[in-house]
């Protein structure tokens, strides 16, 4: 049976209703539309066009290069396939940061131009400006707090966040902050599953755990890093569903020595 034909489209009122009732939110990353068209076929709740595109799609080391027009061309891709998904997309690094105005512009290109239902955006109360003033535009905002990878150069490295109490003190307030600004929602990243457990417990709006433990509402990873298409990232949170790389690999050299042994294409293979 179709997931289709139980839900027509996944709202942030519906993600609301799920936090209410204990039911986990599922959410991954897709950034073309073949890819995208299987999450959706799946089930999955949430679709993110993450800036993580930087990474795996175009092979950048950080989130900092990819710009907006890129974000869009994916986006658009992926909301072609997502027909129950809400796919909310990254405001990437330099379109937000400082300027409300600019931020507002960013988020109504992203909007119109790829046809999705959101935007996320890194960071606490510093961009609280931004953030409302999107919002003011109706256009539903999801945070995203912890590790937040467009500061990897801040942070220095990709370890855990908030383990500390300043940090962790600054990270409840700026979930408050998100929250009470109208946050849909907001995805904390790698912090200690305690201290997830506490904010998802003490907000109203859901939480999407990547490296946060058990207790947020909901839970999202990268889909290379899933499938195992990213062979070399393993940390400690990750669990891997598959082990595409292999089977991709596999596949790709058996082609080329069916070639090369002039194997393919055989007599039923041609016109
Ligand atoms: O860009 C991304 O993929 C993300 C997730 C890791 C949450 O922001």
């Amino acid at each position: 049976m179709s997931v289709h034909k139980e839900v027509k489209r996944i709202t942030t009122h519906i993600l609301q209703e799920m936090k209410n009732r204990g039911e986990k939110i599922s959410m991954l990353t897709a950034y073309d539309y073949s890819m995208a068209t299987i999450v959706d076929n799946a089930g999955i709740d949430i679709i993110l066009v993450g800036d993580s595109a930087s990474n795996v799609m175009a092979g950048h080391e950080t989130t900092l290069p990819i710009t907006l027009d890129q974000m869009i061309y994916h986006a658009s891709a992926v909301v072609r396939a997502a027909k129950r998904a809400l796919v909310i997309v990254d405001l990437p690094f330099g379109t937000y940061q400082g300027n409300s105005k600019e931020a507002l512009n960013s988020a109504i290109r992203i909007m119109k131009e790829s046809g999705a239902h959101g935007v996320k955006i890194e960071g606490g109360v510093e961009i609280a400006e931004s953030v409302s003033r999107i919002l003011t535009a109706g256009i539903p905002v999801m945070g995203h707090l912890g590790l937040t990878p467009q500061s990897i150069y801040k942070f220095g490295t990709y370890t855990v966040r908030a383990k500390e109490e300043a940090e962790a003190q600054k990270l409840r307030e700026d979930a408050l902050k998100l929250q009470d600004l109208g946050c849909f929602g907001i995805v904390l990243e790698k912090i200690p599953a305690k201290l997830a457990k506490e904010v998802s417990e003490s907000l109203l709006i859901p939480t999407i755990g990547i490296g946060a433990g058990q207790h947020c509402d909901g839970q999202v990873l990268v889909i290379h890093d899933m499938l195992g298409i990213n062979k070399g990232f393993k940390p400690r949170f990750l669990r891997q569903y598959a082990n595409l790389y292999d089977v991709m690999n596999s596949a790709i050299k058996n082609y080329v020595s069916d070639v090369k042994g002039k194997n393919f294409p055989n007599e039923q293979e041609q016109y």
